[in-house]
């Protein structure tokens, strides 16, 4: 008997921890528009404007010069040494040598998790949160345990001992998204200190996922251009590895561009997941990223006070919804709020974006912990945030105010 006439003995499934993956709730309601004529989408995390034209100048200039090669696996020196400048200015001294490039943020969630975590390890996460810090772990074969933020009249907030209680000495790593997507909240500074020093002494690694920090709305006079960082706290050679992305503060979404700051100590073994992951982020995107950097932070800023009056006008023309209970988060780009038929958010979502072309994401999404809550990105001009305020009234009133 020949190989090729061996049996086939099952079917050709993924491993059991791939197949155990949650499918993203938002894409299901997105297919649920499908043929829908005349959708509003505020369901992904993206800007509806393009990235601004100096970047993307700076990506033909290099294109033409003919920046189509591989480059080192931690990225250009030129684009390293520029994020080291651009960390230190916000975070405190940082040298290109704790910089690596990525292919954005996602990509660097992913390295970060292989660089720490196996099969059988226990991580810890914040939730509701983005899906992707919660499922990446577990493609390793990680065991997620998930602490919720609580939801009161000050919107949401960490019950921090709750989180110590959960960081045990045998916890390998926690993952930790602030400002954070879908709610918007903000890890205060002193929550942060009390949870570094937690984990500096137990040996646990904090993955901390600051892709927003430039989406920040403090609610003082304090002018930061960050929400507090991790970076703020801890020193460059500890158990901390940050990750971050060039997709949120320059609209670089479709351009998967991104950087992890970490320990020496990783980088080499870092090189090797990025050769193997990826190799290395586009060459010509790298060029472009540079741009945005050293040209970027005037557009960033402006973007910053564009976002915040969209978030207040959003908040206020929700908060005249009756049965919308909505809060104006510090940090990020949307909002995470209740409405009648949100218990089922994920069938609540998909009638919107059916019957009013209304799309928005459901809090299930996010974990169980979201349920009850819809997420409305709001990184948009006000018209159109006034329209689809327009079709949730009509929704609402077709459905005797749900
Ligand atoms: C919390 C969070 N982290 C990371 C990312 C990754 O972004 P990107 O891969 O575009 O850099 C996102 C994107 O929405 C996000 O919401």
């Amino acid at each position: 008997m020949s190989e090729l006439d061996l049996p086939v003995s099952s079917t050709p499934n993924a491993r059991d921890a791939v197949r155990a993956l949650r499918p993203s709730q938002i894409r299901e309601v997105a297919n649920a528009g499908f043929g829908v004529e005349d959708v509003l989408p505020f369901w992904f995390g993206e800007s509806d404007r393009v990235t601004p034209d100096f970047i993307r100048d700076a990506a033909s200039a290099a294109l033409a010069a003919g920046a189509t090669f591989y480059t080192h696996n931690l990225g250009i020196a030129p684009l390293r040494a520029a994020l080291a400048g651009y960390v230190s200015d916000l975070h405190g001294a940082t040298s290109a040598e704790h910089i690596a490039v990525t292919s954005a943020g996602v990509n660097a969630l992913m390295l970060a998790a292989q660089l720490v975590v196996g099969a059988g390890d226990r991580v810890v996460a914040v939730t509701p949160l983005w899906p992707n810090l919660v499922e990446i772990p577990k493609i390793l074969g990680a065991h997620v345990e998930t602490v919720a933020l609580g939801y009161g009249e000050r919107g949401w907030q960490l019950d921090v001992d709750q989180l110590l209680a959960a960081l045990t000495p045998d916890t390998k790593m926690l993952m930790i998204n602030s400002p954070n997507n879908p709610t918007g909240w903000v890890m205060s500074r002193d929550d942060q200190r009390t949870v570094l020093e937690h984990c500096r002494a137990r040996g646990i690694w904090i993955v901390a996922d600051e892709v927003y920090e430039r989406l920040y709305y403090p609610d003082d006079a304090s002018g930061a251009r960050t929400a507090p960082s991790f970076l703020d706290l801890a020193t460059r050679d500890e158990r901390v590895i940050c990750v971050n992305s060039f997709s949120k503060a320059w609209l670089m979404t479709g351009w998967r561009l991104g950087w992890i700051v970490a320990p020496t100590a990783l980088m080499d073994d870092l090189a090797k997941l990025v050769e193997y992951n990826t190799s290395c982020a586009p060459s010509f995107v790298q060029q472009a990223g540079i741009a945005a950097l050293e040209q970027g932070e005037r557009f960033t800023q402006e973007l910053v006070r564009d976002l915040k009056t969209s978030r207040d006008h959003l908040v206020r023309a929700l908060s005249a919804v009756p049965g919308v209970d909505v809060k104006a988060p510090l940090g990020a780009m949307y909002l995470f709020f209740s409405m009648p038929g949100a218990a089922s958010s994920l069938e609540l979502c998909k009638a919107m974006v059916r019957e009013v072309g209304l799309g928005v994401a459901p809090g299930s999404a996010f974990g169980p912990q979201g349920e009850g809550f819809v997420r409305w990105c709001y990184a948009c001009d006000t018209a159109r945030l006034d329209a689809g305020v327009e079709r949730l009234r009509q929704f609402m009133a077709r459905h005797g105010g749900v």
